[in-house]
């Protein structure tokens, strides 16, 4: 097995995390599917499970295909530990509630997924944590909502779905000034493109649906971190019941080896449609951050080099009868709230001011533009 000390991102994306199997010497990391594990005699029973993190016992607790995945994304984020979920938002939750207790306060990016907005609106309330939210590219706004008791402070990577990219060493300040434990969301770019560890995240999520599975075929999420963090957090999945089932943790498994090729052509691509845009007149305005336009331009230079991932959003003149119209005439292009799959898919927003995101996927660059141009020509 690779540990990935000392090997490029492609060969760890491959490797790290995964073995021949002990038992049968199959290739591929199998998919353990069982609830529970059983012993030989009482006393290895009782010595598993006064370790539950360490062994497999029952499947709820820990299991060897999540397991491979765990030590996988590990290596890739560049953390010590990572825990696989049943979902993203279980990967959202469980790292801010082994974060956060009743009585704190957080700060967190306006511009999030609708659902981690929900969680944090609701949920959070509803367990006596305040939350302010502010736009995370605007530090003195940042500075300015910290409180007394402010212990955490929380923004996606490039933000859902304005495509804004958060300043990673600014917040990093900001949080040591303050004490802050600073979570990020990766999923809109990857540890393909970027590494938050590296900027100084304490704990990095990801919905795993997305780029890491890369396929549209699972639902699935990650989170990536430092050990001494792992115990609250592997005790919180474990009460909430968020494991990751073996067939799911294996379908993200098959997804990320490819994933270095696949956001290779994902940002190929999305400058490439990004690029058309921005010159078409039935376009408003598009927003993606390998656009010198785009207000995070240089930053996103500094963060990522050359590739910018394959999200960004748009809006066309007029109003949701041009953007339905739009939206209606795409042919390659799927309709469909998901993303970071290798399909391409737009999701038309007429309660967001009619703003459309777009995740590119990985066809030939000259169909999705010709594709886009097509429906644009119809309205
Ligand atoms: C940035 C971001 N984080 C978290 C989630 C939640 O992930 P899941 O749908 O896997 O629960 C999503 C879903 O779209 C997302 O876009």
């Amino acid at each position: 097995m690779s540990t990935g000390h000392g090997q490029g991102f492609a060969t760890r994306a491959i490797h790290a995390g995964e073995a021949r199997d002990p038992a049968t010497n199959a290739h591929n990391t199998p998919i353990y599917q069982t609830a529970t594990f059983t012993f030989g005699s009482a006393e290895e029973m009782a010595a598993a499970m006064a370790e539950p993190f360490d062994n497999f016992f029952y499947s709820r607790t820990g299991n060897p295909t999540p397991a491979a995945l765990e030590r996988k994304l590990a290596s890739l984020e560049g953390a010590e530990e990572a825990a696989a979920t049943s979902s993203g938002m279980a990967a959202v939750s469980a790292a801010v509630l082994a974060s956060a207790r009743a009585g704190d306060h957080l700060i967190v990016a306006d511009d999030v997924f609708v659902i981690s907005r929900q969680f944090f609106e609701q949920d959070c309330a509803d367990l006596g944590i305040a939350v302010s939210f502010v736009d995370i590219t605007d530090h003195d706004a940042i500075r300015a909502a910290v409180r007394e008791n402010t212990t955490l402070l929380f923004t996606e990577s490039a933000t859902n779905p304005h495509m804004w990219i958060a300043d990673l060493p600014v917040l990093r300040t900001i949080a040591d000034e303050h004490d802050l434990t600073l979570i990020v969301d990766n999923t809109f770019l990857s540890p393909a493109l970027l590494r938050p560890i590296e900027y100084g995240a304490d704990l990095v999520v990801h919905s795993a649906t997305k780029y890491l599975s890369g396929h549209g075929d699972t639902i699935a999420g990650v989170i990536a971190g430092p050990r001494h963090r792992f115990e609250r957090i592997r005790l919180k999945l474990d009460a909430l019941g968020q494991c990751l089932s073996p067939f799911n943790a294996w379908l993200v498994l098959r997804g990320i080896r490819t994933l270095p090729m696949r956001m290779r052509a994902h940002s190929e691509n999305a400058l490439a449609l990004a690029s058309f845009l921005a010159d078409h007149p039935a376009v408003e305005w598009v927003s993606y951050p390998g656009l010198e336009q785009h207000p995070n331009y240089e930053l996103a230079r500094q963060l990522l080099g050359e590739r910018f991932g394959g999200m960004l959003s748009m809006r066309l003149h007029g109003g949701v009868g041009e953007m339905n119209r739009f939206a209606n005439a795409l042919k390659l292009a799927d309709l469909g709230v998901s993303l970071g799959d290798v399909y391409t898919l737009a999701y038309p927003q007429p309660r967001r001011d009619n703003l459309i995101r777009v995740s590119v996927g990985c066809e030939d660059t000259g169909d999705i533009v010709a594709d886009f141009r097509q429906a644009l020509d119809q309205i």
